[in-house]
């Protein structure tokens, strides 16, 4: 469903992906993508490059919106290798990615965890993108919705109010980068799941939060997803890594798959 506030946003996650001059390029590319279609465009780029990144979607003002791929709670000390919000936003970020399942599953990030470095986005005023998602043998031993829930629940908790904005991405951890992406009906079983936890928190959020679908998205499957009416958008990886599959993929259209 297409409503000005779920207007579909199509972000581009390039991990620990790129050096100077792709992040430019691919930057500089986003920035024109932006100008073609109606839907939102984001990318979240390694931190070394985040402010060229700002300079090359066009600075303040920008309508590519730039984030961190993660930040620490606290807003400063002794973390060494961590960037606060507080840092993220005076660089011209808008947005970072709360609990990515790398940050989970590869740095060991609690919910606990994530939940406070979402309060800290919030308290630096940037709008932050929560990462849920099972593993496989979560879903294979029917935890899904249980582990969703949870990895949820945490991040609800430290909203301070319904104005506080966020973005919820449904990521599960087994589509991640294997070229196996979730099918859209168990994308609209987990997104509607998602809705629905949300709903009984707060009806109203759970009517304009956008949730966006990640995990192998790519050009041929992208409409597929879009089509779907709780999916709001896509979390991209790999694709986002070529501003031929990246532009296809942010131009596409919400409800356009065949069947
Ligand atoms: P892939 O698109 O490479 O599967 O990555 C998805 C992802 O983790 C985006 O955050």
């Amino acid at each position: 469903m297409t409503t000005p506030e779920r207007r579909p946003l199509v972000a581009g996650n390039w991990k620990m992906n790129g050096g100077r001059a792709d992040a430019r390029g691919w930057a500089e590319a986003a920035r024109v993508v932006a100008d073609q279609t109606s839907n939102e465009v984001a990318l979240f780029p390694p931190y070394p490059w985040l402010g060229l990144v700002l300079e090359a979607v066009g600075g303040a003002g920008a309508k590519v919106v730039v984030g961190g791929q993660a930040c620490h709670p606290e807003p400063s000390g002794a973390f060494t290798g961590a960037v606060s919000a507080g840092m993220l936003a005076d660089l011209g970020c808008k947005s970072v990615l709360c609990g990515h399942s790398e940050r989970r599953h590869v740095f060991g990030e609690s919910d606990d965890f994530v939940a406070k470095s979402m309060a800290a986005a919030l308290e630096a005023g940037l709008v932050p993108v929560l990462c849920v998602g099972e593993t496989a043998e979560e879903r294979e031993a029917g935890q899904t919705e249980a582990v969703v829930a949870r990895q949820l629940d945490a991040g609800l908790a430290v909203l301070r109010s319904g104005d506080d904005p966020l973005i919820v991405a449904y990521e599960p951890v087994w589509a991640i980068g294997t070229g196996n992406p979730a099918t859209p009906k168990e994308a609209a079983e987990a997104h509607a799941f998602i809705r629905q936890r949300i709903a009984e928190r707060d009806p109203e959020r759970a009517a304009t939060v956008r949730i966006l679908y990640g995990g192998s998205v790519k050009p041929s499957n992208i409409d597929g997803f879009l089509a779907v009416p709780d999916v709001d958008g896509a979390l991209v990886g790999g694709a986002s890594l070529d501003p031929e599959t990246f532009a296809p993929i942010a131009c596409a259209k919400a409800g356009t798959a065949d069947g």
